[in-house]
C-alpha cells in the first residue's frame, strides 16, 4: 500500500538480499537495501520519481559531477519503534538543508514530496531492512548529481536525485581521538563549509589519511585565517563542556554544517536548563580549560555518528586526555534522551519523528 499521495512508480526486486545481513554484526556503510529511488531533472523540472531494485549506475565519462564535483548529499536515519514500525528522525530538516546546499552548488531545489514522501515510500517498502538491535538504524542517503554530458565548466542543466538506504550500526564504536588541524583548512567564510557538498569530504581525505597514520581517528578543523577557532570534526559538529556550560562553535560564518543532531542536542540541553553557548571558541580557551581542570566532557554529533564522546584531543604537543566517559553526566544523559526519542520510546514533543 502506498504511504503518500505522490505518484511514484514502484518496481520491486524479484529476489531480496536481506538474508545476506548478519543482524548481530551490522557495520556502517557496507550493505544496501533492496531498493533505491531515482528522479531526473531536465528542462527545468523534476520528473516522476521511481523506486526500483538497487542497481549500479552508468554514466558517460563526460558527466559533469565526475569532473567538477557538482554533487551534494544528506544523511538521515530511520529507527524501529517499540511496535516494530520504522520512524524517520527529522527528515524535513534534512530536506531544507539539502536545498540550502543545492542553492550554493547551483543545483535545483528538490520538492518536498519527492524528498519526504519518496523517502517514506522507500523505507516503507524496505521496512524489513530497518534493524532492531541496540544502536542500529537504517541510514538513509539522499544525494543529487549533475549529469550533463559536457566537460565545459558551467552549471549543469540535468540532475539526478537518488536515495539509497543502508542498515547501520554505530559509526564509531569507541570514544574518538582527535587531532586539532593547524595546517590544512576545511572552510572559509563565503565558501561551501555549510553545505554537504561532496568536495567538502573529498578535500578531507588527504589530511585525514595523514593523522590516521599518526594514530588519531579524526580531525578537528580550525579557521583558515589564524588556525585559532575550532570549526567541526570531519564527520561531526563538536561540543565542549567547560565548567557548567556546553559550548559549540556558532554557524554564522557559513563555515560549519548546521547539523540536525547539533540542533537537537542544543534544544534538549536548553529544555533541561543546561547553560549552552554558540559562539567562536578558540583552541587556547579549550587548552586553558583543560589545564585548569574545567574541561569536563567533549563530544561530536552527527546523523551517522549520533553522539560520539571524545577521549583525547591533541594540539601541537599538548595531548589532552579526558576523564573516563562513564562519569560524564551531560553526554550520557544526551545519548539516552536522544535515543529514547529516536527509537520512539519517549513522547515526541518536538514533532521530530515521522512515521513512514
Ligand atoms: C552523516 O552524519 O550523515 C554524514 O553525512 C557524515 C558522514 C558519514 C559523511
Amino acid at each position: 500500500m502506498s504511504v503518500s499521495s505522490l505518484d511514484i512508480s514502484i518496481k520491486k526486486t524479484d529476489k531480496s538480499r536481506i538474508g545476506e545481513i548478519d543482524p548481530a554484526n551490522i557495520q556502517f556503510g557496507k550493505n544496501y537495501s533492496d531498493h533505491m529511488l531515482i528522479a531526473y531533472y531536465e528542462n527545468g523540472k523534476w520528473g516522476k520519481p521511481e523506486i526500483m531494485p538497487f542497481h549500479d549506475l552508468s554514466f558517460s565519462p563526460a558527466t559533469t559531477f565526475l569532473h567538477y564535483g557538482q554533487a551534494i548529499f544528506e544523511g538521515v536515519k530511520a529507527y524501529k519503534d517499540p511496535q516494530g514500525n520504522p520512524i524517520i528522525f527529522r527528515p524535513y530538516d534534512n530536506w531544507k538543508r539539502m536545498n540550502r546546499s543545492a542553492e550554493r552548488m547551483a543545483m535545483p531545489d528538490i520538492p518536498q514530496d519527492i524528498f519526504i514522501d519518496g523517502m517514506r515510500e522507500l523505507v516503507n517498502l524496505d521496512r524489513d531492512w530497518v534493524p532492531s538491535g541496540a544502536d542500529t538504524s537504517l541510514y538513509i542517503r539522499p544525494f543529487m548529481l549533475a549529469v550533463d554530458e559536457f566537460i565545459g565548466v558551467r552549471p549543469a542543466e540535468k540532475f539526478m536525485f537518488i536515495i539509497i538506504t543502508s542498515p547501520a550500526g554505530p559509526y564509531y564504536n569507541k570514544p574518538v581521538s582527535i587531532y586539532v588541524q593547524d595546517k590544512y583548512v576545511r572552510a572559509f567564510p563565503g565558501g561551501i563549509g555549510f553545505t554537504k557538498a561532496a568536495g567538502n569530504y573529498g578535500m578531507s581525505m588527504y589530511p585525514t589519511m595523514q593523522i590516521k597514520k599518526m594514530g588519531y581517528d579524526q580531525i578537528l578543523w580550525t579557521d583558515g585565517f589564524e588556525h585559532k577557532y575550532v570549526q567541526e570534526i570531519g564527520t561531526m559538529n563538536v561540543f565542549f563542556v567547560i565548567g557548567d556550560t556546553v559550548i559549540t562553535p556558532d554557524v554564522t560564518q557559513d563555515t560549519i554544517l548546521e547539523g540536525v543532531t547539533r540542533e537537537s542536542v542544543l534544544t534538549l540541553l536548553r529544555e533541561k536548563g543546561v547553560k549552552t553557548e554558540e559562539r567562536p571558541l578558540s583552541i587556547d580557551e579549550i587548552e586553558e580549560a583543560f589545564h585548569a581542570g574545567k574541561l569536563k566532557e567533549a563530544f561530536g554529533t552527527g546523523t551517522a555518528a549520533s553522539i560520539a564522546p571524545i577521549r583525547e584531543l591533541t594540539f601541537h604537543d599538548d595531548k589532552m586526555v579526558l576523564p573516563d566517559i562513564e562519569h560524564w553526566e551531560i553526554t550520557n544523559w544526551l545519548k539516552q534522551e536522544l535515543a529514547d526519542i529516536r527509537y520512539g520510546r519517549k513522547k515526541d514533543t518536538h514533532n521530530w519523528v515521522v512515521a513512514v
